[in-house]
């Protein structure tokens, strides 16, 4: 009989946005007259910009004829694309990228979560806890780590906890680990790492031979100075760094699928006869092996968003949820809940009141209130006591929830 990758056992029964999904379902069954506020799962709720639509809608009509109709494109994505990103992203703030550097993907999700393919089964992973669920998940399918203990860690793998005691803040490992992901703006606490703080994460990575996996899915949402937009901001960083970034958050395409990850020529990592070996001629090897390009469609969409009308649609958005973010966060504290981030980024994190565990607060304000957020302590054990809360709502329900926790939530 066929065997199954034991390692799929270790891990809790469902993915946690699909129980959040699950648990809604089943009070809007029970309650099919419940007027739901859904500020779970980061998802957009704003339209594409009209650039990009323009652009989607004359692809559609190039693969109509067959003049211009195309059929598998470049599986690293289409120069028109990749050219953009590095004027704009890149070369806009003195970073020098190849395009033979950059690879376009149906989405930041996938990458972060294949990139682990390209290690080695036995190199040691360093996480934030709390942190972005698919970071852990994609590691523990591959057998990267131990099993589940009762107090919610994996058996070897290096917890980074962040809480409120460092701001929110990973320290430096105390042992050598070789993968480290950090997310900035961080999902789900919504703070950020400052050019400092950066600095002595690259140069650790430096020292330890290790390679940091930096999701940047929300960098458009930094509105502070003093924090990198990109982690190659950061002396160094081309040498031990992969950069992910998305236009799910950016450009609202989380159904319309486009992202890409930077892996710079200079990262390397030890084979096992002791050479160094790019880790861009792995990825490349993988991604033209397991993956067919980005639609050019959505290519040409993910495009327009670099044009002057697309620049000033996109950020005319961002600061539509970032209004919200200041809504919630500003409408929290008056509420007397301890909330942080919403300033960088599109989440907002608060402090459980009275210490709630985080699934008895979503419980509660999903049968109080009809509002779903999202448990802290489904990001992991350090999660527990607190809870998120997404800016991805429209203006009304925005308002409209923040009222309701305001007025109707006692504790
Ligand atoms: C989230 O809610 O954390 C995000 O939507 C997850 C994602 O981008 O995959």
């Amino acid at each position: 009989m066929a065997t199954i990758n034991d390692n799929y056992l270790k891990l809790p029964g469902s993915y946690l946005f699909a129980e959040i999904a699950r648990r809604v379902a089943a009070f809007k069954e029970a309650n099919p007259d419940a007027d739901i506020i859904r500020l779970g799962i980061g998802d957009v709720t704003q339209p594409l910009p009209p650039a990009c639509i323009e652009a989607m809608h004359k692809a559609v009509d190039e693969m109509a004829n067959a003049d211009t109709f195309r059929g598998y494109g470049p599986e690293q994505g289409y120069s028109f694309l990749t050219e953009a990103i590095i004027e704009h992203n890149y070369k806009a703030r003195g970073i020098e990228i190849g395009t033979d550097e950059i690879f376009i993907s149906d989405g930041s999700k996938s990458d972060c979560g294949n990139i682990q393919e390209i290690f080695g089964e036995d190199n040691k992973v360093a996480i934030t806890d709390p942190v972005y669920p698919v970071y852990l998940d994609t590691n523990v399918m591959a057998g990267r780590t131990g099993t589940l203990n009762e107090d919610g860690h994996f058996e070897g793998v290096t917890y980074l906890p962040c809480d409120a005691s460092n701001n929110f803040a990973p320290e430096l490992p105390q042992e050598r680990v070789d993968m480290i992901y950090l997310c900035c703006p961080n999902n789900p606490t919504g703070t950020t790492l400052s050019r400092e703080e950066l600095t002595k994460w690259v140069n650790y990575a430096k020292e330890n031979e290790s390679v940091i996996l930096f999701d940047a899915a929300y960098a458009a949402y930094i509105t502070e100075e003093d924090v990198p937009r990109s982690i190659y901001e950061i002396e160094g960083a081309k040498d031990v760094a992969i950069e992910f970034r998305s236009f799910s958050k950016t450009a609202g395409f989380t159904g319309t699928r486009c992202g890409y990850t930077i892996i710079p020529k200079t990262v390397k990592g030890r084979a096992k006869d002791g050479s160094l070996v790019e880790f861009n001629k792995l990825w490349n090897r993988r991604h033209t092996t397991k993956f067919n390009g980005t639609a050019y469609i959505v290519q040409r969409g993910a495009a327009a968003i670099y044009t002057e009308e697309g620049q000033k649609q996109v950020k005319e958005t961002i600061a539509y949820y970032m209004e919200n973010a200041r809504i919630i966060r500003e409408g929290l504290q008056a509420a007397g809940i301890e909330a942080y981030g919403g300033v960088n980024a599109p989440y907002i994190w608060l402090k459980t009141p009275n210490d709630m565990p985080s699934w008895d607060f979503f419980d509660k304000l999903l049968t109080e209130v009809n509002i779903v957020g999202t448990p802290g302590a489904g990001f992991g054990p350090c999660g527990e006591g607190y809870f998120r809360l997404t800016a991805f709502g429209n203006r009304e329900n925005t308002v409209r929830a923040v009222e309701r926790i305001k007025n109707k939530l006692h504790f």
